[in-house]
């Protein structure tokens, strides 16, 4: 059977994972799953593990889960790994969301200056999960979903001689159920080319049953609600969405409507309820839940976590290279000539064919005019924090804090960068 090693396996979404391989048991016959966690996370390890014991058992199905804090042991001959940790947990969180904030800007986890500091926090140890990976387990397929996966991606194809490696985000598949629901059919009726860049992704085009709709989803999608339960709905605007002719992912509105949307974060920030605050809340009430030994289902509960569908993703990632499936995802990787816009040796997040040999990315041409800037202003952006990152070189950090369209001024960039240097130093070893 298959050894599948889930890192930051204590993390609240664990369950959605665990019903993701039950729902494919057939298809996809795990036999080890491993959960890994640091010691910072022991007793949510123990709490999410054990449910998800009682899901194999209620599944009746022959699912070993083991529960360790030693990641090496865990890695040995492991097929799939998997990633979704995080360095700081939610006070680090919490921090690159109110730091920003507290200087006027957006403060978000995975873009602008959150994003940065992300980065740097994890890519230090996502390089030593690689190191392990290459010595215990090298044919294992890494698939990480740890944030920001962009910048993750790219660090890996650059400063790593390891091919094995996929970033995943929900956001695709959350775009195209949205889509389906619009149409008010089932979303495998859809297909969808995505196109850019993590968390600044675009639909292409839609198909309805392989019949060319987009015109009709573009409308469709300007008077839908359709975003993700981390990101605020507020609608962007119809003519300019027309215009643009491709579709935007919720992660947009930071930058087509950067004033509403900070608008919008300074008053929840105002009430104590930054983002991660408010996951904070809900973390807490999950794993009270999770505590209840007659829980033996995934909790509807979950569903209020921006992760939604995230099992979906990861799961039918790994099936299709484990059953050579050949069928199209979305994923991040090296860009090798498919999206024209951005070089060669750039990582990116783009529809894939998936085979037992990875992602082979479909040729899409050019992205317009209309998004060619940002979406290379962005890259420009995710280079800088993977140098910053890897070589703890602060002028990189500097330089991608100034390039980054949602910070206003270089001084304001500085002053942002040395305070956050300073709020997450223990986390950044690199520095
Ligand atoms: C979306 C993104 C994830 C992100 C999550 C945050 O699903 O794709 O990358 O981690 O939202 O959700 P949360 O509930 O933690 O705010
Ligand atoms: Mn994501």
């Amino acid at each position: 059977g298959l050894k599948v090693v889930t890192i930051g396996g204590g993390s609240s979404y664990t369950p959605e994972l665990v019903e993701g391989f039950i729902k494919r048991y057939k298809e996809l016959p795990v036999s080890e799953l491993w959960l890994v966690d640091v010691e910072a996370g022991r007793e949510k390890l123990e709490i999410v593990g054990n449910l998800a014991k009682r899901m194999i058992k209620k599944a009746g199905l022959d699912i070993d889960i083991h529960l360790t804090l030693d990641r090496r042991e865990a890695l040995k001959n492991a097929d799939f790994v998997t990633t979704q940790l995080r360095v700081g947990l939610l006070d680090a969180r919490i921090k690159d969301e109110s730091i920003p904030l507290n200087h006027g800007v957006i403060g978000q986890e995975t873009n602008g200056a959150g994003g940065l500091f992300k980065a740097l926090r994890t890519v230090p140890v996502i390089l030593d999960i690689v190191k392990d990976i290459q010595e215990l387990c090298p044919n294992a397929w890494l698939i990480n979903f740890t944030n920001p996966a962009g910048i993750i991606t790219e660090t890996v194809f650059r400063y790593t001689d390891f091919k094995n490696y996929i970033g995943l985000c929900n956001v695709p598949i959350g775009m195209k159920n949205g889509i389906a629901k619009e149409f008010e059919v089932d979303s495998k009726r859809i297909q969808m080319n995505f196109a850019g860049l993590n968390h600044m992704v675009y639909g292409l085009n839609v198909c309805l049953d392989g019949e060319d709709v987009t015109e009709e989803a573009i409308e469709k999608f300007t008077n839908s609600k359709i975003t993700m339960q981390n990101i605020k709905a507020i609608d962007f605007n119809a003519e300019f969405i027309k215009a643009l002719g491709v579709i935007p992912c919720p992660y947009h509105k930071y930058y087509y409507k950067t004033k509403e949307m900070l608008d919008d974060e300074l008053q929840e920030f105002a009430k104590g309820k930054a983002r991660g605050q408010v996951v904070k809340e809900l973390e807490d009430q999950l794993f009270e839940l999770y505590k209840d030994e007659n829980l033996d289902i995934k909790p509807p509960q979950l569903e209020k976590r921006g992760g939604a569908y995230y099992s979906d993703a990861a799961c039918n990632l790994i099936s299709s290279i484990y059953n050579d499936k050949g069928d199209i995802q979305v994923v991040n990787t090296l860009n090798n000539g498919a999206i024209r816009n951005f070089k060669d040796d750039q990582t990116v997040e783009v529809s894939s064919i998936i085979t037992k040999n990875g992602p082979k990315p479909l040729s899409i041409g050019y992205l317009p005019d209309s998004v060619d800037g940002l979406v290379r202003q962005i890259k420009s952006f995710e280079l800088l924090a993977a140098k910053a990152a890897v070589y703890g070189d602060y002028e990189a950090a500097l330089l991608a804090l100034s390039t980054n369209p949602l910070i206003p001024s270089d001084d304001l960039a500085k002053t942002i960068l040395d305070e956050m240097m300073e709020a997450h130093k223990e986390y950044l070893p690199q520095f």
